[in-house]
C-alpha cells in the first residue's frame, strides 16, 4: 500500500480512527491533504485503519496515544511537518457524562487544553474544533443558528462549550492564529462502501445505531422516549446529518482556514441540514432501507431529552460554501449497508464510534 505523498498540506486528525474521524480522514485524502491520525483506540478498532487503507488507497500515519499527553501531541506535530489539526478525539455520551463528568471535563477540556498547548509550542497555528449542537440553550424556538444563546444542559455539552471559550482567548492572545468550532447537531449513516460507519459494542445511547442494532436482530425492539412532545407526530425531531456530509464540512473549514490564514478569528459553524425528522419517521424510513417493519414501542421520555434541534446551516453555505447533500433516506440505506458488512464479516461489531 502506499504512503501519502500530498499535494497540500499536513492534517493532524486527533481521534480520527472514530466515527466521525475516520469519515473525515476518507475526505481529507480524497481533497488532496495529507492525514496522520492520532488515536488512544479507546473508542475505535484498529481495524479500522485496515479498511480505510482499502477506501483511500494509502496507509494512513498513525500516532496510538492519548492527546492529554502534550509531549506526544507536540512530538507528533513536529515529526510530521503539521500544518493544520482537526481535534475531534474526545468522549460524546450525554448519559455517560452525566454519571461520570469528571472522566469528561478531564478528558474533552483536559485534552482540548494539552492540544492546544502542543500547537502553541511548535508554531502550528490552524485548528478545527469538533464541538456540538448541545452547546445551545434548550427551549428556543424554530432552528438554531450561531448566535443563539449558548447554555448547555449536561457535562457533555459543557465541555464543548467550555474548550470554545479557551480557544477563542488562545486565539486573542496569539497561542492560536485561528480556529473554526464545527457545531455537530445529529450524525448518522456511514460510508457508501460499508467498511466504516457507527456500530457500537455496548448499547448504543443514540437512535440510528440503535435501530440498525434492532433491524440487525440485537434488540427485540426500538425504545421511543416518548410521544407527548409538542411536535407534529409527538416524539423528538432532530437535525440528522449524514456522517460523509459532516466529513465534507471539515474539509470546507479546513479549506477556509488555508485560504484566509492571515485572519486571526474563531468562528462558530452549525453543521446540519436544516431539516428535522421525528423518531417515529427515523423508524419507519429504517425499515423501508432493510425492506422490514422495525418493531418499536413507546415508552417514558428520556430524562434531558428536548422536543426540537434542528440548524439554521446558512452561515456554513456563506462562509464555508458547504450545504448537506445525502438525504435522510441515504443515512438509513448505508447505515444498513454497514450493519450488513459487519455481519457479513462475522466481525466483532466493529467498534467505530467516536
Ligand atoms: C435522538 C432522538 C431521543 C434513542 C446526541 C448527543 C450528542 C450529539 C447529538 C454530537 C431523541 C430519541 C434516542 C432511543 C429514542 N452529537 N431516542 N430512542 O439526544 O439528540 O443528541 O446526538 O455532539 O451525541 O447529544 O441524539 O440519537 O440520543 O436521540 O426515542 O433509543 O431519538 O429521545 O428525540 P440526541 P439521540
Amino acid at each position: 500500500m502506499k504512503m501519502i505523498v500530498p499535494e497540500r498540506q499536513w492534517v493532524l486528525a486527533t481521534g480520527g480512527a472514530g466515527y466521525i474521524g475516520s469519515h473525515v480522514v476518507v475526505e481529507l485524502v480524497a481533497a488532496g491533504f495529507g492525514v496522520v491520525i492520532l488515536d488512544n483506540f479507546e473508542n475505535a478498532s484498529p481495524d479500522v485503519l485496515t479498511r480505510l487503507a482499502r477506501i483511500t488507497g494509502f496507509d494512513i500515519p498513525v500516532v496510538r496515544g492519548d492527546v492529554r499527553d502534550k509531549s506526544k501531541v507536540a512530538e507528533t506535530l513536529m515529526r510530521y511537518g503539521i500544518d493544520i489539526v482537526i481535534h475531534l478525539a474526545g468522549k460524546k455520551s450525554v448519559g455517560e457524562s452525566v454519571s461520570g463528568p469528571l472522566d469528561y471535563y478531564n478528558a474533552n477540556v483536559g485534552g482540548g487544553i494539552a492540544v492546544l498547548e502542543a500547537m502553541r509550542e511548535t508554531g502550528v497555528g490552524k485548528l478545527v474544533f469538533s464541538s456540538s449542537a448541545t452547546v445551545y440553550k434548550a427551549g428556543g424556538a424554530g432552528t438554531l443558528d450561531e448566535n443563539a444563546p449558548v447554555g448547555p444542559s449536561n457535562p457533555y455539552g459543557r465541555t464543548k462549550a467550555m474548550l470554545e471559550e479557551i480557544i477563542t482567548d488562545t486565539v486573542a492572545s496569539r497561542g492560536l492564529t485561528r480556529a473554526i468550532s464545527l457545531r455537530y447537531f445529529n450524525p448518522a449513516g456511514a460510508h457508501h462502501s460499508g467498511l466504516i460507519g457507527e456500530n457500537p459494542t455496548a448499547k448504543p445511547n443514540n437512535l440510528f445505531p440503535f435501530i440498525a442494532q434492532t433491524a440487525a436482530g440485537l434488540h427485540p425492539k426500538v425504545l421511543i422516549f416518548g410521544d407527548d412532545y409538542p411536535t407534529p407526530d409527538g416524539t423528538g425531531v432532530r437535525d440528522y446529518i449524514h456522517v460523509v456530509d459532516l466529513a465534507r464540512g471539515h474539509v470546507a473549514a479546513v479549506e477556509h482556514l488555508v485560504a484566509n490564514a492571515a485572519t486571526a478569528d474563531h468562528l462558530r459553524v452549525n453543521l446540519g441540514t436544516g431539516a428535522g425528522y421525528s423518531v417515529r419517521a427515523a423508524v419507519a424510513a429504517f425499515s423501508g432501507a432493510c425492506g422490514f417493519d422495525v418493531p418499536f414501542e413507546v415508552v417514558a421520555r428520556r430524562p434531558g431529552d428536548i422536543a426540537i434541534c434542528v440548524a439554521d446551516p446558512g452561515r456554513a453555505k456563506q462562509l464555508l460554501g458547504w450545504t448537506a447533500k445525502l438525504s435522510f433516506e441515504q443515512m438509513c440505506a448505508d447505515q444498513w449497508a454497514f450493519h450488513r458488512t459487519c455481519e457479513d464479516h462475522n466481525t466483532d461489531r466493529l467498534v467505530v464510534s467516536g
